[in-house]
């Protein structure tokens, strides 16, 4: 089929390219944007590995085709934080040994920020609730459980603290 001209806004920056009909989004944002944060894990909607948000959802990035998102405004993890300035998630995962093996990490983080933009108080049990579709083959969720509470707790400090 022919190729489709499309066009989305990724972390800030316009992007645009032709895309066959079947290309999934998680193969746009990898081999054609080199956006190699979100992972390749099941490729069936499973485990969560590619999870990135569009237009403010969260979304496995392995269940929709690119030119699906035409238009859309998509966040990676690239697009939450650098190595120099990791996002607070970032950081509370490294503090908090929130990640092993790494590789469900860039979707479980990026999960976690939509889950505390949507409700920046969790309860340990809404937090567990929040990350149910993203699975985490180490089994570490103990600590990353523990890192996105953490997390919350010092975004909403440091809200406390501006006001
Ligand atoms: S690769 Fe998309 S959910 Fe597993
Ligand atoms: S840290 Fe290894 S899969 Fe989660």
């Amino acid at each position: 089929m022919a190729k489709q001209h499309i066009k989305m806004t990724v972390n800030g920056e316009e992007k645009e390219f032709l895309s066959e009909p079947r290309e999934l989004l998680i193969h746009t944002l990898r081999d054609k944007l080199g956006l190699k944060g979100p992972h390749v894990g099941c490729e069936t909607s499973h485990c969560g590995a590619c999870t990135v948000e569009i237009n403010g959802k969260s979304v496995k990035a392995c269940t929709m085709f690119a030119v699906q998102a035409n238009g859309a405004e998509i966040t990676t993890i690239e697009g939450l934080g650098s190595p120099d300035k990791l996002h607070v998630l970032q950081e509370s995962f490294k503090e908090h040994h929130g990640l092993q093996c790494g590789y469900c990490t860039p979707g479980m983080i990026t999960r976690a920020h939509r889950l505390l933009q949507e409700n920046p108080n969790p309860t340990e049990e809404e937090v567990r609730f929040g990350i149910a579709g993203n699975i985490c083959r180490c089994t570490g969720y103990q600590n990353i459980v523990k890192s996105i509470l953490s997390a919350a707790a010092e975004i909403n400090a440091a809200k406390e603290a501006a006001q």
